[in-house]
């Protein structure tokens, strides 16, 4: 393509804004950019060289999975994204796939830009950029993983991929590389929430997946899975005694307990309807809403069977987000809705009556949840999501009451936690790589600093 040509290539991509079709002002390269409204328009990046060869600026360097493709991090302010360098159509594919399943609630990254019609200065054609939106807080496996690691964290990890397969598998979604490079994951109020991070195997299809399909699936989950832990033990990651295939198994138990749970159909007497009700509390439990169940009448009308048809997970996150307009994940919404809960009995046993849950949760946000949150000094409050320093300052504070034999106020627990748990924790909103080691390390305190110039990405 010539220097200076604009390109006039109408993309396929449901852009919800006109291709931006620019000639960038600073190297006369042409480029297009199909980008979702709400971030910058990645104007100012150097797209007439190849994204190995950026330098400074605006990069920085993240802590990451493992790629075949050259992925870099770009900082804009406070928010922080990841640029893919693929062919076009995969990277038009993989921004489509990752709008569809984030519309249908799944924890996905956001899909920000597709980047093409590059060109270098001497008019030579370059691949085209998936642009997606680096997801704050979160934790590679590779930070997650290594000699340190408790049982209790890897089975967290273990069942964080679980839940993400299951979810998938229930929404259709075939992914093809389920792999600990291609999930990110993020604290959960004692335990972790899985992402999908690369979607550019996956195929989207139109109903809940067939055994065969998720069979599959499971299958390259193992060997990708088996694969990971066996290059963190050649590295000295782990300990030599790690048994991948331990791991493996585990997972995938924990994957087919919770698929049976989910999607089993249950059988019992019509006089036993209550059963019915419990299953519904237990998947509840589990995290999911029953969106359609399907009742049958078998034997003479004697014997009822059930199935789960249509589920959504995020039970606990979707009710606090309705009481209290908070986005939190699963297990911190459970850890939550808990503390509203005590609070709605301690205002009844001060006033004799309990108000209703709406007004007790706004009243618990103003008067328990922002002062908490407000009370964390600026310089540490990026060190954890909201909702889990939350969290894990109503463990201190337990820690401190069973201590001292009697109930410690939220005002000390504060203290305390900040002066003796959170001033030595590292921060992880972005964890960066370490470019000799390659070993990740934490970048000290909240907010992420200003661009980092950096060989590696
Ligand atoms: N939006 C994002 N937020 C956080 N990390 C990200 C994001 N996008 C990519 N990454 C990191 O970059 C790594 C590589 O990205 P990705 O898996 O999409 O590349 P790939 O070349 O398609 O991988 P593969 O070799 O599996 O095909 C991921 O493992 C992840 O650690
Ligand atoms: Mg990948």
């Amino acid at each position: 393509m010539p220097v200076g040509f604009v390109s006039t290539s109408s993309s396929a991509l449901p852009a919800l804004r006109p291709p931006v079709e620019v000639v960038n002002p600073m190297t006369a390269t042409a480029v297009q950019i199909v980008a979702r409204p709400g971030h910058p328009d990645f104007l100012d990046l150097p797209w007439e060289r190849p994204l190995v060869e950026w330098h400074g600026g605006r990069l920085i360097a993240v802590a990451r999975g493992i790629s075949r493709h050259v992925v870099r991090f770009v900082e804009y302010d406070d928010r922080i994204y990841a640029l893919k360098e693929t062919q076009v159509e995969l990277a038009e594919r993989e921004y489509r796939l990752l709008r569809e399943l984030r519309s249908r609630g799944l924890p996905v990254v956001e899909p920000v830009a597709v980047v093409s019609d590059r060109v270098d200065t001497a008019g030579q054609p370059l691949g085209a950029v998936l642009v997606t939106r680096f997801l704050d807080y979160a934790l590679p496996y590779r930070y997650l993983l290594n000699d340190g690691t408790s049982a209790a964290l890897r089975n967290a990890l273990l069942d964080a991929m679980a839940v993400l397969l299951v979810r998938l598998h229930l929404e259709g979604f075939f992914w093809g590389d389920c792999s600990l490079s291609n999930t990110l994951f993020r604290r959960d109020a004692g335990a972790l929430m899985a992402y999908l991070v690369d979607a550019e195997t996956g195929e989207l299809r139109p109903s809940r997946l067939t055994d065969g399909q998720r069979e599959h699936d499971i299958e390259n989950a193992r060997e990708n899975i088996a694969g990971g832990i066996y290059d963190l033990i050649a590295r000295g990651r782990l300990p030599d005694g790690t048994d991948p295939l331990e791991i493996v198994d585990a997972g995938e138990a924990r994957y087919r307990d919770l698929w049976a749970e989910v999607t089993a159909t249950e059988e019992f007497d019509a006089d036993e309807r209550w059963r019915l009700e419990e299953r519904i509390r237990r998947l509840n439990d589990l995290g999911f809403d029953v969106e359609e169940l399907v009742v049958a009448r078998t034997d003479g009308g004697r014997r009822l069977r059930i199935q789960p048809a249509v589920l959504e997970e995020g039970h606990h996150s979707r009710r606090l987000a309705r009481l209290t307009g908070l986005d939190v994940q699963q297990n911190q919404a459970r850890r939550l809705l808990n503390d509203i809960d005590c609070f709605g009995a301690w205002i009844e046993r001060d006033t004799g009556t309990r108000p209703l849950e709406g007004v007790v949760a706004h009243r618990w946000l103003t008067e328990v949840f922002e002062p908490v949150i407000g009370a964390i000094p600026a310089d540490l409050v990026g060190r954890r999501e909201p909702a889990e320093l939350f969290h894990e300052i109503l463990e201190h504070r337990w820690f401190l009451s069973e201590a001292a034999g009697e109930e410690v106020d939220n005002e000390t627990a504060v203290a305390s936690y900040v002066a003796d748990v959170l001033s030595a924790r590292p921060a992880e909103r972005l964890v960066v790589e370490a470019t000799t080691t390659q070993v990740p390390v934490v970048r000290a305190g909240g907010a992420p600093e200003g661009p980092t110039v950096t060989s590696s990405g």
